[in-house]
């Protein structure tokens, strides 16, 4: 019998929920959301039985097995807190919290009605980014010595950021914020925990009250250095991680034709300064949001382990904050 399924807040991000939730052959039966307009017009979008104004009432409908919480930031703990006391699993979008000690509730919370709770960061979920973890684990690239993490874009050529992007209180951050998380969590991926990290930030462009433009610098506890850069000062969006390691490296940027990983390396006699040997592995990149939401109903299926959990999402945040807290400094942070 398929899933039943909840979403809460129906915005622009739900849309990929719902139509992950499609895939993975889960029923979408009940939405709710603050704005009456919104509600009506995805009920009508989607042809689902059950619209509500307030999320405490979806949480008591008996048949919704899971809900995905799609609402400002600011709603997301309290509204996991409720659904994981009605007994549904979560599936959170990012970021998890801006306040720590509130994520660990979340998480202690869902813990306790032992429910599962995964959060939004989708990139785990890109076959690109699964590789990569594979090959790094399988020591292919040897000593994993420098990463480049770069998400980016330019608000689709806007003159002007929205004030519930570009205004502190709406926001709570900018470009560090909103991309940065999802490519603190990459880089948690591959490269484990991190040790040390220094920021550097800045509004270059846009009349915002937030940075647009942002470089981190991390050190991990295995010793390998990445940059995390961030920016709203893009041309265009751009998603890309660089990895490079002792035996060879790889490199996946959804600027190519393609959205290929290559993998370089030195195996072929005679391989000279730019001229290395090459693997390329081929991804369909497309939905990848949505193959997120299809991880997520394969683990409560239990098919698979949750593949972001909350303690993801609480650590991606902590190092968006200690980010912040350097570069208010000016000086490095130690995890
Ligand atoms: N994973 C990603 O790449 C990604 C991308 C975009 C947004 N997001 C995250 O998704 C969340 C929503 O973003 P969005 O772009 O869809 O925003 P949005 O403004 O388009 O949608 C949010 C919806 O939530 C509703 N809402 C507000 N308060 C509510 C409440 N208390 N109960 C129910 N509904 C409520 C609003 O009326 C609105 O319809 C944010 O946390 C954002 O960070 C994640």
């Amino acid at each position: 019998m398929s899933l039943k399924i909840g979403i809460i807040g129906v915005g622009g991000i739900a849309k990929r929920h719902f139509e992950g939730y499609q895939m993975a052959g889960a029923e979408v039966i009940a939405i709710a959301d603050v704005f009456e307009a919104s509600l009506n017009a995805r009920q009508q979008e989607w042809g689902v039985r059950n619209a509500f104004l307030n999320y405490e009432d979806l949480l008591n409908l008996d048949e919704v097995d899971a809900v995905s919480i799609c609402t400002p930031n600011a709603y997301h703990h309290p509204a996991t807190i409720a659904a994981a006391k009605a007994g549904k699993h979560i599936l959170c979008e990012k970021p998890i919290s801006l306040n720590l000690e509130k994520a660990q509730e979340m998480i202690d919370v869902a813990k306790k009605n032992k429910v599962i709770l995964q959060i939004g960061h989708h990139m785990r979920s890109n076959g690109a980014a699964l590789k990569a973890k594979q090959m790094i684990d399988n020591g292919d690239l040897g000593r994993v010595t420098f990463m480049r993490l770069r998400q980016a874009h330019d608000w689709a050529g806007a003159e002007t950021v929205r004030d519930s992007f570009g205004k502190l209180a709406n926001s709570g951050g900018g470009t560090l914020l909103d991309n940065g998380c999802h490519m603190f969590d990459l880089a948690r991926y591959f490269g484990g925990e991190v040790n040390s990290l220094y920021c550097q930030m800045g509004a270059l462009k846009f009349d915002v009250e937030v940075e647009d433009t942002s470089v981190v610098t991390l050190t991990f506890k295995s010793g390998t250095l990445a940059s995390v850069e961030n920016a709203w000062t893009a041309t265009g969006w751009e998603e890309g991680f660089w990895i490079y390691g002792s035996k060879g490296s790889l490199e996946y940027t959804n600027r190519w034709e393609e959205p290929v990983l290559k993998h370089r390396f030195r195996e072929s006699p005679g391989t000279l300064w730019a001229d290395t040997d090459v693997a390329i592995y081929n991804f369909h990149t497309a939905g990848v949001g949505q193959r997120h939401i299809m991880n997520f109903i394969d683990a409560i299926e239990g098919k698979r382990e949750v593949i972001c959990t909350g303690k993801d999402g609480l650590e991606a945040v902590r190092l968006v904050l200690s980010s912040y807290e350097s570069a208010k400094t000016g000086l490095p942070v130690t995890l």
